[in-house]
This record gives structure tokens, C-alpha cells and sequence, in this order.
């Protein structure tokens, strides 16, 4: 098994698939049994019932941020007083003096900038690039702080947003502590110590576990969270299998929730920023995701959406409670530990459904696509291609919920309505974001530049925005896709909404990072689930030149520019003249209201900096990349329910 790598050919398809077959057999007949007892002290994977707190958990309206929220932002902002200080200082606005500014606005929460960072989806490309965008804008990273840097700006942010392999990237950053994208890889390829070992795939398992010690964890667990009486699908298994990337090559982590979080002192007291990770809702018996299906958000104190109709919070802690009418009634118990990390992130990052959808179309072999529909179809039809969760919004106000009457509520991953970039939390107007820094590593052009963002997300947001039901979040106006391409808005950082008083609603500043080739073809397929060392650094260190712009060497006031676009909902606030630095900075990277819709020549940038490395790539035939993807779940499913 070890030997077992996915085959890019047609013909590999079958071979991944018979290898599947006799794995799968030869753990059928293992004794699953055998790990439990290391976890008798541990509550594992599997929810576990708990006294319930008193009052018992409620479900609350949309209308506000949470409690929690409120005061841990008000501990929060008062933390980033200092980190935007020294940005904006180190950011060298040459002619304004920052440091009287900055006295001048840090006592007032409505001045002083809040700032927010989202990480798109894009399986693994996303989470390298976004990897790479993080190290450049954390000030613990060496020499992010010089001149020419960003470092600092993750200091400065209240908000952290990810959504799919953008959640991956959160995740592993705050799980089971805070560390800094450096700590998580070793620039040393030989280095086995490392985390993010990504040339192990999820269908190996970590170098550390035999694949039968792997497999049979992560059976063992999801067979613990069934035998606890909860539903699972093929999200659990796919959880489980991140969680070994992505948290602990050992085990997993299966006892980390996302509510603990709240646990650890440097996020109590607000030393971090919030992550918020995104998915969509599927309605009840309905397999397209419309463009006005409810965002819902998962952060450390709740799971729900700002959205109508169902437009409420529960609490995530003991989310997997029978909540009934908005309460867990008394003859019911509380449970917790359904809010896994893996889990939580595997929901984000469910991406079956879509595959579903594309199977037939994909040119693998006749019987693989025979067997994956047939497999889906069944698992379809139990609704399973999705992540199952226990609805806290059952009977919640059933006169207009559309889920109050379904005891699951299915999430699947939070890129299937094309916002791809977790913008939606970060636009509630409850939570007054001024400027939002979003990196943007979607897969939108075709071949021959295949797999480069062209603005989809931002599209999709902007006209979310314009719906009737999108109302509630303001958004500022993005031009097409052929634009995008056209004036090189996705070959370059770009700002939307520069000027304030063009929004009808107050909306933050976008600041658009989007993917593109500066030192190294970063553009790997979503599918692709295996990067050598070399080139899982050589992505991360295009995302850090992207977010930098190649240490300022392409624009030496790049830095100076990403004050501004800190700044300048705070100076329109305090009715101050823009400084002529930031004038110039605006006239750069603002998109101006120009449109040129016409069909661009075919997209295919070519590195900005230097073709360091070659950039000559594996052929990567994404269909059967995908069908095989799908039969190793389908197996290894088919033994959980043995
Ligand atoms: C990074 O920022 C934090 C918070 O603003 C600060 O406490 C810390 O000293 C900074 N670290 C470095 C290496 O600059
Ligand atoms: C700050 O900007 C001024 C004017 O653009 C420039 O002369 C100076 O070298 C810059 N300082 C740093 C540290 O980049
Ligand atoms: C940091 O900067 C120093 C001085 O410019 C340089 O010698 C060193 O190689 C840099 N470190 C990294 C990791 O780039
Ligand atoms: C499991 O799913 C079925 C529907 O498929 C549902 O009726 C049942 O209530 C679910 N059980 C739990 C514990 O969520
Ligand atoms: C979403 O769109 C569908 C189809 O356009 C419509 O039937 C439905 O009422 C909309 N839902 C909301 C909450 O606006
Ligand atoms: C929740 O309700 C389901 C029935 O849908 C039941 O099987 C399960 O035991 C209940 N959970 C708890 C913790 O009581
Ligand atoms: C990446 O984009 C380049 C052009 O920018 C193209 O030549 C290459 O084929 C693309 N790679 C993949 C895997 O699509
Ligand atoms: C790593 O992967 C890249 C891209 O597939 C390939 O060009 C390179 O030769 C590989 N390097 C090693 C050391 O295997
Ligand atoms: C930017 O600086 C980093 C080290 O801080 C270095 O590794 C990287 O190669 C530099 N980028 C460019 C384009 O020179
Ligand atoms: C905070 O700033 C806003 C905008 O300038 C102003 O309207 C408000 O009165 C200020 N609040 C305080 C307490 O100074
Ligand atoms: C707006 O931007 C376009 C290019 O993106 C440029 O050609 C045009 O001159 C700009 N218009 C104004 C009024 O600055
Ligand atoms: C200003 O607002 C209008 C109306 O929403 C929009 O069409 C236009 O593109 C906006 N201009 C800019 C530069 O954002």
C-alpha cells in the first residue's frame, strides 16, 4: 500500500481502484476493535453527553453579534491599537506622520480600522498560496518587518475567514495552538517532522502510520460516532483524514473541537484573531446550491447563519443537543463534541455533491463512472454526499424556517454558491469591518492558463449583494469576469470600493489578493493531492511574493499602499484629506469604474518576477483525478458500514 500513489493515467484509475478493493479487504477482516481502548480515558471522536448548563442552550436570533463576540472583539480591537500603529508607521506614508494620526482615532472604536484577512477555497493550492499570503503578513515570520514587507497585518486583523481548503489553512494554524505558518512546514525538504507533509496524500496517510493503523483509526472513530447514535457520511471520513495533515500527524487530534478554542488564554484574551470558518446549506431534499442559499459560519462560540429565512445561532458547544423549538428540552440531554475540528473543516471542504453533479461528464474510463454514480446515487439518495449535522434549528420557528422540519441540517463545502472567498461573515453590518484583505486562490480560467481566480468569487458576492435577499450585505461594485481579465485586475492586487461615499450602504474596502505567477506556476489543479516538499514551498513562496509584491521590488510603495487601504475608511470617517502618497496609491490599485467586456485573448500569465525553477509541470488529467478521489471514499465507506 505504501507504493500506492494516484496514477495520472486513464488506465491508473483501475489500478488505484483494485488496490482500494484488496485494502479494503484486507481491513474488513482486521479487528476493529483494537484501538478503542487507547482512548478510554479521551472522549475520541464521538459526541458524549454532559450535564447541560444552566440556563439551557437556546438558539438567538441573527439580529446582533453574539454576547461572546461583543466583548471579546471590544478586548480584541483594543489589541490591534498597537500592531496597526506600527503597520501604518513601518508602511513609510511618506509627508503624513501615522503616529499622530493614529492618537488621534485609537480611542474610538468607530475610527479606528477594523481590518479582516479571508482565505479562498482550492484545496491544497489554496491553502499553500493562502499559506503563503499569512507568513507574509504575520510579523513573526523572519524578516517580514524589513522594509518592502507586510508583516504585522495579521496583527492588525480582528478577522480571519477560510473556507475550504482556506478553512484547512485556519484550522491548522489554530490547532491545537496558535502557531505561525512558518512553525507549521520546514523550508528543509528533508525535514519529516514537519506538519504539512503533502506528499503524503489523505489516500496514504502520514508517514508515521502504516496505511492499516491509519485506515483503521479513523474507521474505528467514525464506527464510535455511529455506535454514540449520530449520523455520519462521507464528510467524517474526509475530516478524519485531514485532521492528520492538518493537526497531528499522530492522531489526528480527534478530542480538538472548535469550541475549546475558547479554552486556550491567548484567544480568551483576545491575542489572536477570530477565525470563522464558512459552508453552505443544502435545503432539504434539494441537491443545486441557488446563489441565495444560506452562508453559514461556524466560530468558536456558534454554528448558524445571518440569512433568511432560518436566521439564527446555536451554541457550538453543544451543537449535537436535541434542540427542539429553540431549546434542548428538559427530557433531553446535552451533547458535546460534535464540533470536531476535522469535522468542521471537512464540512467546509465537502466538495462530493459538485462531483456528483460532474461524474458523467468526465471522460474516466466507462465502469469507474458506472460504479462512482452508482455508489453516489445511493449515498445521494440518503442525503450522505453531504456533512450531516444534528439540526439545532429543528422546529425553530417552522411558519418560515425551511429546515425546522428536518432533524439534519446538511452543509456542504462553502465554494458551491461561487463565493469562494469567505467574505459573507465579514459584511454583516453588525460587525463594522472597514477593509477586508482577500486572498483569492479559486480555480476560474481554462487551459491554457487553467486554474488562475478571474474575479468569479467577487462576481457572485456583488451580485448576492444586488438580490433582493442580499440587502443585508452591502457590497461595493465589481466589473465581469472578461474585465477582470482584460485590465489585469487578477494578475495583480486590486482595491473595490476606494471611494466611500459611491456605496449606497456603508461597505468595507476589498482589497483583492488574487493568485498569480510571480516565482513559480502556482496554478496546480484542486485536485491535486500530493506536492513534493519543493513545490509545496515554491507555492508558498509565490503566495508570500504575491502578498508582497516580490518584496516591494515591483512597486517599492506597496507597503505604503496597504496602510492606505488600512486607513482610508478611518480618514473618510474623520473627514481627513487623503495623503498625496495614498492619492497615488488609489490611482494605482483602484478599479476606477472601467469596463471592457469583450473576450480576452486566452489567459496565461507567465511568472512576474523571474521563470525561477522550470516551470514545466505533470500533465494532470483532472477526471480521473477526481474518480479515484471518489472511489478510495466509496471504499473505504463501503467497510465503515460493514
Ligand atoms: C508582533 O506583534 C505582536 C502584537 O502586536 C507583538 O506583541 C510582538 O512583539 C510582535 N513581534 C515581532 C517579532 O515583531
Ligand atoms: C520612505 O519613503 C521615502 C520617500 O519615498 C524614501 O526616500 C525612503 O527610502 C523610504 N524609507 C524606507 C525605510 O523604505
Ligand atoms: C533575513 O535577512 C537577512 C539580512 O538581510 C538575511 O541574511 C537572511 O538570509 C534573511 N532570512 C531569510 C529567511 O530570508
Ligand atoms: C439520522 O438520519 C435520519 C434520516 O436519514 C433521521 O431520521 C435521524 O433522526 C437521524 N439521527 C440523528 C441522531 O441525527
Ligand atoms: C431563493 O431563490 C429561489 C429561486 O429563485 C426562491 O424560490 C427562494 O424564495 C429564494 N429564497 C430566499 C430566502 O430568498
Ligand atoms: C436525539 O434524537 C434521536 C432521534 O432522532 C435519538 O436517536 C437520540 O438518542 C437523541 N439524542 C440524545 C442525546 O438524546
Ligand atoms: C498554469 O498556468 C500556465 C500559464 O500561466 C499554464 O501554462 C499551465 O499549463 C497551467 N498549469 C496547470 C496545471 O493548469
Ligand atoms: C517535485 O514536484 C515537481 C512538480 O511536479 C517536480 O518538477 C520536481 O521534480 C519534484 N521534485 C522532487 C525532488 O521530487
Ligand atoms: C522575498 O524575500 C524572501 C525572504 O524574506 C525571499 O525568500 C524571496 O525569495 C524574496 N522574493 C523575491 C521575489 O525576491
Ligand atoms: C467617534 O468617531 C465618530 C466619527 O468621527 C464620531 O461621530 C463619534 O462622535 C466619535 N465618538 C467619540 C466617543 O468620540
Ligand atoms: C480608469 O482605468 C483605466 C484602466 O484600468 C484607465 O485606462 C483610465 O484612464 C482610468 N480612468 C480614469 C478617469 O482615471
Ligand atoms: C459607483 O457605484 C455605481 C453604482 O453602484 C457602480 O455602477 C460603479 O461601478 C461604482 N464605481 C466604482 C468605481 O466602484
Amino acid at each position: 500500500m505504501a507504493g500506492l500513489v494516484l496514477d495520472r493515467t486513464k488506465s491508473g484509475v483501475y489500478r488505484v481502484f483494485a488496490g482500494f478493493f484488496l485494502a479494503a479487504l484486507a481491513f474488513a477482516s482486521k479487528n476493529t476493535t483494537s484501538n478503542r481502548a487507547l482512548r478510554q480515558d479521551a472522549y475520541g471522536y464521538a459526541p458524549f453527553e454532559v450535564d447541560c448548563p444552566n440556563p439551557r442552550p437556546a438558539i438567538r436570533n441573527s439580529m446582533s453579534m453574539s454576547r461572546e463576540e461583543t466583548s471579546w472583539v471590544e478586548k480584541r480591537r483594543n489589541n490591534t491599537v498597537w500592531a496597526i500603529r506600527n503597520f501604518v508607521s513601518r508602511a513609510n506614508i511618506s509627508g503624513f506622520d501615522t503616529d499622530n494620526y493614529m492618537d488621534k482615532i485609537a480611542e474610538n472604536s468607530t475610527t479606528l480600522p477594523n481590518i479582516a484577512i479571508a482565505m479562498s477555497g482550492g484545496g491544497w493550492r489554496a491553502l499553500m498560496n493562502g499559506a503563503g499570503a499569512l507568513a507574509a503578513y504575520d510579523n513573526r515570520t523572519t524578516n517580514s518587518t524589513s522594509p518592502g514587507q507586510a508583516g504585522g497585518l495579521l496583527q492588525a486583523a480582528t478577522y480571519l475567514t477560510g473556507l475550504s481548503g482556506g478553512s484547512w489553512l485556519v484550522g491548522s494554524l489554530y490547532v491545537p495552538q496558535l502557531r505561525s505558518v512558518e512553525q507549521l512546514y520546514r523550508m528543509d525538504p528533508n525535514a519529516s517532522d514537519s506538519l504539512w507533509q503533502f506528499d503524503h496524500s489523505i489516500i496514504q496517510g502520514p508517514v508515521t502510520l502504516s496505511t492499516t493503523e491509519y485506515y483503521g483509526t479513523i474507521t474505528d472513530e467514525i464506527q464510535n460516532k455511529e455506535n454514540a447514535g449520530f449520523n455520519t457520511t462521507i464528510t467524517d471520513l474526509w475530516g478524519r483524514g485531514l485532521s492528520f495533515q492538518l493537526f497531528n500527524t499522530k492522531d489526528g487530534g480527534p478530542n480538538y473541537t472548535f469550541s475549546s478554542l475558547g479554552q486556550n488564554p491567548d484567544f480568551q484574551s483576545g491575542q489572536v484573531p477570530l477565525p470563522i470558518i464558512v459552508a453552505i446549506e443544502r435545503t432539504p431534499n434539494q441537491l443545486l446550491i441557488l446563489a441565495n442559499s444560506s452562508v453559514y459560519e461556524i466560530n468558536p462560540w456558534e454554528i448558524g447563519t445571518f440569512d433568511s429565512p432560518t436566521a439564527a445561532f446555536a451554541s457550538l458547544q453543544f451543537v449535537g443537543s436535541n434542540f427542539s423549538g429553540g431549546v434542548v428540552p428538559d427530557n433531553q440531554s446535552c451533547v458535546s463534541g460534535f464540533d470536531n475540528m476535522g469535522f468542521v473543516v471537512g464540512t467546509s471542504s465537502s466538495l462530493f455533491n459538485q462531483a456528483y453533479l460532474q461524474v458523467n461528464k468526465t471522460n474516466a474510463p466507462a465502469r469507474v463512472v458506472e460504479y462512482v454514480s452508482g455508489k453516489l446515487e445511493q449515498v445521494g439518495n440518503q442525503n450522505s454526499d453531504v456533512s450531516d449535522w444534528v439540526n439545532p434549528f429543528y422546529r425553530f420557528h417552522p411558519e418560515v424556517n425551511t429546515n425546522a422540519n428536518s432533524r439534519i441540517l446538511s452543509l456542504v463545502d462553502g465554494g458551491e454558491d461561487l463565493q469562494n472567498i469567505p467574505l459573507h461573515p465579514l459584511l454583516q453590518t453588525a460587525r463594522k469591518v472597514d477593509v477586508i484583505f482577500a486572498v483569492d486562490s479559486s480555480a476560474d480560467t481554462a487551459a491554457p492558463g487553467a486554474n488562475w481566480p478571474n474575479g468569479t468569487s467577487l462576481v457572485a458576492t456583488y451580485q448576492r449583494s444586488l438580490l433582493e435577499s442580499g440587502r443585508q450585505v452591502p457590497f461595493p461594485a465589481v466589473p465581469d469576469q472578461n474585465t477582470f481579465i482584460n485590465l489585469g485586475l487578477n494578475s495583480r492586487p486590486t482595491f473595490f470600493g476606494c471611494d466611500a461615499s459611491n456605496l449606497t450602504q456603508p461597505a468595507p474596502l476589498i482589497v483583492y489578493i488574487p493568485n498569480s505567477p510571480y516565482t513559480y506556476h502556482s496554478n496546480i489543479s484542486t485536485f491535486q493531492m500530493e506536492t513534493n516538499d519543493t513545490e509545496r514551498n515554491s507555492i508558498i513562496q509565490n503566495g508570500y511574493n504575491v502578498a508582497t509584491m516580490a518584496n516591494g521590488t515591483i512597486d517599492k510603495e506597496w507597503p505604503a499602499c496597504i496602510g492606505c487601504a488600512i486607513l482610508t475608511r478611518s480618514f473618510w470617517k474623520t473627514q481627513t484629506e487623503m495623503p498625496t502618497t495614498c492619492q497615488n496609491c488609489f490611482a494605482r490599485y483602484c478599479w476606477n469604474g472601467t469596463t471592457n467586456s469583450t473576450a480576452p485573448t486566452p489567459y496565461a500569465p507567465t511568472p512576474a518576477v523571474k521563470a525561477s525553477g522550470s516551470a514545466k509541470r505533470r500533465a494532470i488529467a483532472s477526471a480521473p483525478v477526481v474518480g479515484s478521489f471518489l472511489c478510495l471514499f466509496i471504499m473505504v465507506w463501503g467497510i465503515v458500514n460493514i
